[in-house]
């Protein structure tokens, strides 16, 4: 019996069944109810008592081989013929995903965001749709004032009073009516104005707000405040200005320039050979806007300003198109990667 089982053992061992042919016949020369191992345990029935307790363990051992040799090479063939038959090869390594990048308005919102919660700013949103007083009345536009016309507004149809707000000043009028004092805010968002789209301007935009009211804030505080936030902003050592401006909500107003980064004030398309470049008009919050907003101007008094993010981004990266931000053309998008 022993060498029997030895004999086998060998014999499977050295079995050629590289192919699916091969080792069919290997199933059929020792696991087939007429094979090898198959007539061994017939004969295993008929020995003597003493042989089985010898034997029988090493009998189901050379079955256990022989049949876990044959599986393993069955496994092994089916997964080739699979990748042979569909014509992938599964072991090709991936492809690098190309991973998307932020849109650049996205980023840049981001940075005037950090900047100012780096100062203790908090970030409040408003209501894209509001009413005229929130964006016009508390604010300091008289009915019939002409600054009304400054900015062109879309109404709902259906309700004259409602419009689609025209900046995120409106933000201001709703933090001042929370009344938590002190305020340090800033409020991005979309809004938006009824104008023809061309280059330079869109009938959707975005702007940020900033808003800061305290007792004894000043309008140095203002001008240290957005310098510093220019000189961070744009990366140079620039300079500033601030000429004075007019906005219905501010007392006084100014406009803030920034010496022109493109061609040193040499002069060029983007500062219209003047040197300085518009960014964002400020001033110091009207104290009929606080007291229209429940806040007492005797005792509080703040300043505010607001920029557009296109504008920043246009200047940032030197753009000369507005409307590049809404077409969503990935030739433009992917040119934007950063580690946000
Ligand atoms: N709301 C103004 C605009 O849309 C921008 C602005 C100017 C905001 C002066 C301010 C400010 O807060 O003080 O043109």
């Amino acid at each position: 019996m022993k060498e029997q089982i030895d004999q086998i053992r060998t014999e499977a061992a050295g079995f050629d069944i590289t192919s699916a042919d091969k080792l069919e016949q290997y199933r059929l020369r020792f696991l087939s109810k007429k094979g090898l191992v198959s007539e061994l345990f017939e004969a295993f029935r008929s020995v003597s008592g003493e042989e089985k307790k010898l034997y029988g363990k090493e009998l189901n051992f050379l079955k256990q081989e022989v049949e876990g040799r044959w599986q393993a090479q069955k496994e092994a063939l089916e997964s080739t013929a699979v990748t042979e038959n569909s014509g992938i090869d599964l072991s090709r390594p991936p492809q690098p995903r190309e991973l998307g990048s932020r849109h650049p308005l996205s980023l840049v919102r981001q940075e005037i965001i950090r900047f100012f919660e780096g100062l203790g700013f908090n970030i409040s949103e408003g209501h894209e749709i509001v009413d005229d007083w929130h964006n016009f009345g508390a604010l300091n536009f008289d009915n019939d004032h002409p600054a009304r016309d400054m900015q062109d507004t879309f109404f709902v149809q259906t309700h004259p009073d409602i419009l689609l707000r025209t900046h995120t000043s409106t933000v201001q009028v709703k933090e001042m009516q929370l009344g938590n004092l002190p305020i340090r805010t800033i409020s991005p968002g979309r809004v938006y104005r009824n104008e023809t789209v061309s280059a330079r301007s869109h009938m959707q935009f975005h702007q940020v707000e900033g808003l800061y009211i305290d007792e004894n804030v000043s309008f140095a505080d203002l001008k240290q405040t957005l310098y510093l936030f220019a000189t961070e902003f744009f990366g140079r050592d620039l300079k500033v200005r601030f000429r004075a401006s007019y906005f219905p909500f501010t007392e006084p107003s100014a406009e803030m320039d920034v010496s022109c980064f493109i061609c040193n004030q040499e002069g060029c398309s983007v500062c219209k050979h003047t040197g300085w470049v518009e960014i964002l008009g400020c001033g110091m919050v009207d104290p009929n806007v606080l007291e229209n907003c429940g806040i007492d101007s005797k005792k509080y008094t703040g300043y505010a300003f607001g920029m557009g993010i296109e504008r920043m981004t246009m200047l940032k990266y030197q753009m000369r198109d507005i409307r590049l931000f809404y077409e969503n053309d990935l030739r433009f998008l992917k040119q934007f990667k950063s580690e946000i």
